[in-house]
């Protein structure tokens, strides 16, 4: 079997499941020449990306949590300062109990009403739209995207206008760089910085009872955050908050679209049988392909060596279609009741908005799945090319509105 797990064009159609597959059967944890960098360990198993994840000891989140190597004496490519996503305990605990408070499950379900009126309001705006009985829509853009970029202008204080911005330049940063115009993503990354700058400065002139401002007022070692750790946070939220909510909701239908017989016994009973669904379709589409690590040390894993140095990736999608811990893990299975997915990811990194994403997603499937219906594809989806994140880039789609 071929293995490349870099290329976008792997990517080009969903995740290489048949590579996933033979990687998982085997050879678990599997060398992997990188054309510009010294290779990596691909890490297929459940347990195994489980234990790494969890591992920070032995496998550390510096100096990048993304495959090629920043430049080298550049630290994470911002001078001296680093992406909380990219520290180790104990600095990484200290910086992201600075957030920690917002994201709890209380305080998500403080959100939960407002989260549900913008789901009813991206779906009023495409519905309202359509011409007679039948409309038409990017899925993807005009609905799916819309909620994460809605939810991180609320939480940030920003005007949801500019949330809108602002997950276009996610789009581009998650994007491969083979498949954009040079020097793009590093544009798009300035233009973020240069739009958390103008909150910084409005932020500190009007404080108001959101992230933002708490973020600048709150002190990490008895000191105020600098502008730049400020920034990082920043950009930190927008693009772990944008895409990943998306691409669960557009492949998620698409999954949906897919599996007919799966689609109305969720019908059937929505509310009942939405909570499983979700977790299923998390498992299924797991939006965040890989995450890397680096080995401190020289460690054993799954038996295989790892030298101090090494590169070790974690593929989220793979473990979750694990047949050692998933029954019939390629079958969609909505009513999946023992579901130990790791699409969040898990350990001192696990995703500290999973319970808002939960809250978006459910809100957003209630919503779309009651008042649209007879969901046909209008073009074949096309998909994101990247070996990061996964989901349909565009996904046009013809509906109509559903009469109660
Ligand atoms: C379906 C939606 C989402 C998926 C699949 C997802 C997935 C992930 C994954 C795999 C990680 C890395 C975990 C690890 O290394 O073990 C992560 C981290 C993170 N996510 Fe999410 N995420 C989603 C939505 C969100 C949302 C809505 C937000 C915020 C509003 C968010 C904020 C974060 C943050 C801040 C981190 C870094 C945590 C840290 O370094 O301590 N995510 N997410």
């Amino acid at each position: 079997m071929k293995i490349d797990l870099l290329s976008p064009a792997s990517f080009a159609d969903g995740q290489p499941h048949a590579q996933y597959r033979w990687l998982r059967e085997h050879a678990p944890v599997r060398w992997h020449d990188e054309p510009n960098g010294p290779g990596f360990w691909a890490v297929t198993r459940h347990p195994d990306v489980w234990a790494v994840d969890r591992d920070f000891q032995a496998f550390s989140s510096e100096p990048s949590i993304l495959i090629p190597d920043p430049p080298p004496g550049e630290g994470q490519g911002f001078g001296p300062y680093k992406m909380m996503l990219m520290m180790d305990p104990p600095e990484h605990t200290a910086f992201r109990k600075l957030i920690r408070q917002e994201f709890t499950l209380p305080a998500a379900r403080l959100r939960e009403d407002r989260i549900q009126a913008l789901a009813r309001q991206i779906v009023d705006a495409v519905i309202g739209r359509s011409s007679g009985s039948w409309g038409e829509c990017d899925f993807v853009a005009e609905v799916a995207g819309e909620m994460p970029s809605f939810v991180i202008a609320e939480l940030m204080g920003l005007p949801l206008e500019d949330g809108r911005e602002l997950y276009k330049l996610t789009e581009t940063i998650h994007t491969a760089p083979e498949a954009l115009p040079p020097g793009a993503g590093g544009a798009a990354v300035a233009k973020m910085f240069e739009y958390g700058q103008g909150v910084i400065a409005e932020k500190r002139a009007r404080p108001a009872d959101d992230l933002a401002s708490k973020l600048l007022a709150c002190e990490v070692d008895g000191r105020r955050l600098e502008d730049m750790e400020f920034l990082l946070f920043f950009l930190l939220l927008v693009d772990a908050g944008g895409d990943t909510t998306r691409n669960l909701l557009s492949g998620g239908l698409l999954a949906l679209m897919e599996h007919p017989d799966q689609f109305a016994w969720l019908m059937a009973d929505l509310p009942a049988r939405l909570p499983s669904a979700r977790e299923e379709l998390l498992r299924w589409t797991s939006p965040v392909i890989y995450m890397r690590r680096t080995a401190r040390k020289d460690v054993e894993l799954a038996g295989q060596p790892i030298r101090e140095g090494d590169k070790v990736v974690m593929y989220f999608g793979a473990a979750n279609r694990d047949p050692e811990v998933f029954e019939a893990p390629e079958t969609l299975d909505l009513a999946r009741a023992d579901n130990p997915h790791i699409a969040f990811g898990t350990g001192p990194h696990g995703c500290l908005g999973q319970h808002i994403a939960r809250i978006e997603i459910d809100a957003m499937l209630t919503e779309v799945l009651t008042r649209m219906t007879g969901f046909e594809v209008a073009a074949e989806p096309e998909w994101l090319p990247s070996n990061f994140i996964s989901g349909p880039k565009t996904m046009p789609l013809r509906f109509r509105a559903a009469q109660h």
